[in-house]
């Protein structure tokens, strides 16, 4: 009996490890953003076991001559992530992320006009990347104005690609990953211009996109709460499966998508204490620095006020109120579900922003969970 038992645990386990790999072909990335502003959560602290890629936030160019002139502290953080990440039990791959949502996107406008300040721009970030041992470089341009600086972006991802693939042929080793954090639309308005990414571009060069699927709403307008994350919204095509659908929709491959997922809620004060559902009466930003808490703030927020939680399966989010303060967030159970979203939808992965916004890894564990599920363990 039990020699029968276990060989058919073993026929369970070999038969539903073929079946993943029909499923996910490709490797599941699970990856987050690491701020290199977050004294109190050195590289030391990232439980590697939850991860496959972390991504250094952020580097910029000088903006003149579009090359990247590393401070003695920057020096010392960059390498000191990567030495840390790539001596984990288990190792991640590091990868290097320029820009950010604090950046000046003027200066890549700029760079990426020009042929000889793009060619300036790309050999030094793999300069960069292969001094302090990146396995790969990252451009988070928020955003592109206008169809001109989008198509310019197609052309500095070309001569991006081209440039790692003949420095790692030269050099010997393997190129480096070269990826790309983009609008959850592929194609938005933005102060009233409509601008469309370089789908093409994309598709040739880029190993994956980091699909931005949050900051749907936020303290840009205060008038009404939005879950900031939606995954789905009927009333509107500011959601993850409108965005996601739109990328698919213009031929990039899913394989070559990862859902952006956040680590992090936004707050609103509420006009009425009474009324407190999505889209109800706002009159400014809650608690948090500008309106945004990380997930475990709002855990010890909900806790210390005994805010009252919901669960809002339109959206697929989580929300908590208390008095006049409202905040729109992902939990386990949201994050669990839109993991779930992304592997039917054949995505190749996830990331978090940021990798520091956890509790307890309560949220990034999902991942885990879910893969580990169909091993039948
Ligand atoms: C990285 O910095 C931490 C302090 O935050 C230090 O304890 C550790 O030894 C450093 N690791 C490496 C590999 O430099
Ligand atoms: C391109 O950029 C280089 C270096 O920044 C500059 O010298 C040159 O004048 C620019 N060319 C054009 C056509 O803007
Ligand atoms: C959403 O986008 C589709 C096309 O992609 C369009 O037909 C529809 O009108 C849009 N809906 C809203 C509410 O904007």
């Amino acid at each position: 009996m039990a020699v029968f038992r276990s060989l058919l645990l073993l026929f369970v386990v070999v038969f539903s490890t073929i079946t993943v790999d029909c499923v996910s072909p490709t490797p599941v990335i699970k990856a987050a953003y690491w701020p290199s502003w977050a004294s109190d959560f050195p590289p030391s602290a990232i439980d590697t076991t939850l991860f496959t890629h972390i991504f250094y936030a952020f580097l910029m160019p000088n903006s003149i001559t579009f090359k990247f002139e590393v401070s003695k502290s920057e020096a010392i953080l960059l390498s000191n992530f990567t030495s840390t990440l790539h001596h984990k039990n288990p190792p991640v791959k590091t990868i290097l992320s320029i820009g950010g949502g604090g950046a000046d996107p003027d200066v890549f406008a700029r760079m990426a006009a020009n042929a000889s300040s793009r060619r300036a721009f790309i050999n030094s970030a793999i300069k960069i990347a292969r001094k302090f041992g990146f396995d790969g470089l990252d451009l988070d341009w928020e955003f592109p104005t206008n169809p001109k600086e989008m198509n310019d972006l197609g052309y500095l991802f070309e001569e991006w690609r081209f440039a790692i693939n003949k420095i790692a042929k030269t050099k010997n080793h393997p190129p480096l990953l070269l990826t790309s954090a983009v609008n959850a639309a592929i194609d938005f308005f933005l102060f009233d211009v409509y601008r469309t990414y370089p789908a093409a571009s994309i598709r040739k060069n880029l190993d994956w996109i980091n699909v931005m699927c949050f900051d749907y709403r936020g303290s840009w307008d205060t008038t009404v709460t939005g879950a900031h994350a939606a995954l789905f919204d009927p009333k509107s095509n500011v959601s993850t499966s409108y965005g996601v659908g739109s990328w698919i929709k213009a031929g990039v491959p899913r394989e070559k998508m990862v859902m952006g997922l956040p680590l992090y809620g936004r707050t609103w004060k509420l006009e009425k204490p009474g009324l407190h559902g999505i889209g109800a009466h706002a009159i400014g930003v809650g608690p948090g620095e500008e309106g945004v808490m990380t997930f475990s703030q709002v855990k010890d927020f909900n806790r210390k006020n005994k805010a009252t939680v919901v669960y809002d399966s339109v959206t697929v989010s989580m929300y908590s109120y208390v008095g006049t303060s409202w905040i729109g967030y992902d939990d386990a159970i949201s994050v669990t579900i839109k993991i779930g979203f992304g592997r039917a939808q054949g995505l190749t992965g996830y990331f978090f922003w940021a990798v520091n916004g956890d509790k307890d890894w309560r949220i990034s564990r999902q991942g885990n969970h879910h893969s580990s599920s169909l091993h039948t363990k």
